[in-house]
């Protein structure tokens, strides 16, 4: 453990939400619709209607993160609590349930860190095309606009999009919209470059209007491994790290498309329709900061070239299903899974940071990492989630590793501040430090309760991550 790196004394130890994930809200407070409320989710699971009732106990929220010692708190604008519409007419009560929010925060010392756009397209956006229409782009610079101008003397970290590379690679992760069905590949790699140049276009905004800001894309980042150490497996990992991930990363920091994900879409013909003008925009700037969510890596074998491709499966649900050609999902042997069957890998974290500070050599803030599982509140009214204490112990020295690689790692925001609604599992999977006491069929009485991870982490934070 000698000439361990410590974390850096403004290091920013917070957590994360999201907005339709963990306010409610939703009825009598002007909030227009987003496509979250027309889509179709799991039978039996919770809706986003009350959701963990943020919307009317932030207060109480707030004092729990300050508590808990957070020096950061990540959340997402709901757009269409701003504007109901996606553009035009203001929802003040939007207005003022974001400035008291900010303000709360503020007044706690806690560091509000914000996405702006977090899943939830407002609806009407979505009747008129979307992120196919150019129109949204413009949409959302206005958005973005209307926000900084509010709240830029009081928010200095800005998020752009939330995982684009999840909405553009799995468009069914979030929930099916009967109105709208599948769309082809290539419509879903336009929508990507629309929101490529929303971003770029958010990215140049707080350059040139808010210079005391920071920005930054969260994409969901991971690493790869090859199942065997054949040369041909290491190209299939190469090439699906670079699809997944790289690809997207290109872009959003260095303003071009990466030339192997370039190449994929032209030969399967589904490249989306760049203008000059576009890689201008592309190019003229680059973010501050890059935010990752980092929850697992996968193993990656050489494509057999056919179907069997497609079913073969390995342990993570969330990002694997092969492509013929292109790679094969294969099992790792050396790693456990979360009881979701997600992969866990610390030490992939460390891997991951190493990648994208000597691709990008810009600061890193971890937006998203966490444990989901089905916590039970015990009848002594306590919630004893040792393993997530495990599973954030490992990932916290593996940053730790990391920082004395010479990463710069700004601040880990893991998943999530309190329980919210899984985008799959409602309330049956739980990531949060506070439980909420409701499940998917009953509302209970919302209470909050500290989890023993609550406990761990504020240690942890008052020792500034030393581990030891
Ligand atoms: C991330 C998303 O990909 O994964 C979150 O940004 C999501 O919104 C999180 O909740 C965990 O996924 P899930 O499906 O377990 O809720």
């Amino acid at each position: 453990q000698q000439g361990l790196a410590t974390f850096p004394p403004d290091f920013l130890w917070g957590a994360s939400t999201s907005a339709y994930q963990v306010e409610g809200g939703v009825e009598g407070t002007g909030k227009g619709r987003s496509i979250i409320d027309a889509l179709t989710h799991p039978e039996g699971m919770a809706d986003f209607n009350v959701a963990s009732d943020h919307y009317n106990r932030f207060k109480e929220d707030v004092a729990l993160f300050k508590e808990l010692g957070l020096k950061a708190y990540r959340f997402s604008i709901a757009w269409s609590r701003i504007f109901p519409d996606g553009i035009g007419e203001v929802n003040p009560k939007g207005v003022e349930f974001y400035r008291n929010l900010i303000d709360e925060l503020v007044k706690n010392e806690i560091e509000p860190i914000i996405t702006l756009y977090h899943f939830d397209l407002p609806y009407a956006l979505q009747k008129i095309g979307g992120w196919s229409s150019r129109e949204t782009i413009s949409a959302f610079e206005a958005y973005a606009d209307f926000l900084l101008n509010l709240f830029s003397s009081k928010v200095t970290y800005w998020l752009t999009i939330n995982e684009q590379n999840t909405m553009i690679l799995h468009p069914g992760a979030i929930g099916t919209d009967p109105d709208y069905p599948m769309i082809s590949k290539q419509a879903l790699n336009q929508q990507s470059h629309h929101m490529f140049l929303a971003q770029a276009k958010v990215y140049q905004l707080i350059h040139q209007k808010y210079p005391m800001c920071k920005v930054g894309p969260a994409i969901n980042t991971t690493s790869m491994y090859q199942a065997t150490s054949r040369p041909e497996d290491a190209i299939a990992a190469h090439n699906w790290e670079t699809i997944r991930c790289y690809g997207f990363l290109e872009v959003a920091v260095n303003g071009r498309y990466h030339p192997l994900a370039w190449r994929y879409m032209v030969d399967r013909e589904i490249a989306p329709i760049i203008t000059s003008e576009d890689e201008s925009i592309l190019q003229a700037i680059r973010p501050d900061f890059i935010a990752i969510n980092y929850y697992s890596t996968a193993t990656i074998a050489e494509s057999k070239g056919d179907s069997s491709d497609i079913s073969a499966r390995a342990g993570d649900q969330q990002i694997m299903l092969g492509e013929p050609g292109v790679y094969r999902a294969a099992d790792n042997p050396f790693l456990d899974t979360t009881p979701y069957g997600w992969v866990v890998d610390p030490v992939g974290l460390r891997l991951t940071l190493r990648k994208v500070y000597e691709r990008y050599n810009l600061p890193i803030l971890i937006s998203e990492n966490g444990m989901g599982a089905p916590d039970k509140l015990e009848t002594d009214g306590r919630i004893y989630d040792f393993y997530r204490i495990s599973f954030y112990h490992e990932h916290i020295k593996q940053m730790q590793l990391a920082i004395t690689d010479g990463v710069k790692l700004i601040g880990y925001c893991p998943w999530s501040a309190i329980d919210l609604v899984s985008t799959h599992q409602g309330y049956a999977k739980r990531y949060g430090f506070i439980y909420v006491n409701r499940d998917d069929n009953s509302l209970k009485d919302l209470r909050r309760i500290k989890k023993e991870s609550f406990f761990w982490y504020q240690n942890l934070i008052r020792k500034n991550g030393d581990i030891n």
